[in-house]
């Protein structure tokens, strides 16, 4: 393999451009030619492809977003759009892929694979933590850092006031951002969409604390099934009947998708950026390359989409038993 391309697709995450800088730095020490294309799959469509030297990415580890920016196409969901893609890679001879992004990336570049045959490693780039085959995803850690940023600061007003907090935080359909800023931030409750909430044990708890706390915090998860903050806070505020107590809620919203990325989501996304040319240079066609146990593990795109990555219940348990 002489010539691979570099893309970012999907939600951009923090440790996207230190994956970047490691894939384009680690193909030009093997010799092999490195392009980027810019914005994702729409790039790859409309031939926005451009080669990477090893000063394209200087200055790039610290910093958030995506320098090769990032986008949901629509039009690589077509035949037609997959088919135009196709041709100009095959115009600029590149013979292999790196896919950073998370579960539509991996979708479409399963599709992809399986159309055109072009072998595609990909990387996890995603705050929401939530693929199969790897412990956790680029991105993943500064959000849960940035959320709990925030709920220190939340704490602080919600104890001066005497407040019941509901505070919402991204992972689409997962909680692992919501479980560990929980756990981190000593919230009283977090609510997942792993997991069925129950309200009314909720509000039970909460008329028990009123003895021992006047402030408390409850972490929503984006897609918990209870509804959003807003709702589940009207739910429990109706049901609580407390005139002594003001209700709040803050969404957290995209501030958890920027900023400088942490050491660890830095190491994490070098050491896959770097197995991820690796793994096309030993024959990986279809796979992601993750880490796991603090080893590099390459699974398939099937896997990664397709099978579910549990939350790590004693987690849960820990916010319980910790919030007493
Ligand atoms: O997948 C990352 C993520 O930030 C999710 O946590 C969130 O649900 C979604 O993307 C938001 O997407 P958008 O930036 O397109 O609104």
């Amino acid at each position: 393999m002489k010539r691979i391309a570099v893309f970012t697709s999907g939600g951009d995450s923090p440790g996207m451009n230190a994956c970047i800088r490691a894939v384009v730095r680690t193909a030009i020490f093997k010799g092999i030619e490195v392009y980027a294309i810019h914005r994702g799959y729409e790039g790859m469509i409309d031939g926005d492809i451009k080669r990477m030297q090893s000063h394209s990415v200087s200055n790039i580890v610290q910093r958030g977003g995506t320098k090769l920016k990032s986008a949901r196409s629509q039009e690589f969901r077509t035949p037609e759009g997959r088919k135009k893609a196709y041709d100009n890679l095959m115009l600029h001879g590149i013979e292999g892929l790196v896919a950073i992004g998370g579960d539509g990336t991996f979708t479409g570049a399963k599709l992809f694979y399986e159309e055109f045959g072009i072998p595609t490693v990909g990387c996890p780039g995603t705050i929401d933590n939530d693929l199969y085959g790897t412990d956790y995803t680029i991105g993943f850690d500064t959000a849960v850092n940035t959320a709990l940023e925030a709920i220190d600061k939340i704490r602080d007003t919600a104890a001066a006031h005497d407040r019941i907090f509901f505070i919402e935080v991204m992972g689409r359909d997962a909680g692992f951002i919501a479980v560990e800023s929980a756990i981190g931030g000593g919230a009283e409750f977090v609510m997942v969409p792993e997991t069925k909430t129950d309200l009314d044990a909720v509000v039970k708890s909460l008329k028990h604390l009123r003895k021992s706390k006047t402030s408390s915090i409850i972490v929503v998860a984006e897609g918990d099934d209870a509804g959003n903050a807003q709702t589940v806070m009207e739910i429990v505020k109706d049901k609580l009947q407390d005139s002594t107590k003001d209700f709040k809620v803050t969404t957290l919203g995209h501030i958890q998708r920027g900023g400088s990325p942490t050491a660890r989501d830095r190491v994490l996304a070098s050491r896959c950026g770097m197995a991820a040319v690796e793994g096309l240079l030993e024959g990986y066609q279809f796979h992601m390359a993750g880490v796991i146990n603090q080893e590099v593990v390459y699974t398939p795109f099937a896997d990664c989409i397709g099978k579910s990555k549990p939350l790590i219940q004693d987690h849960l348990k820990l916010v319980e038993i910790l919030s007493i």
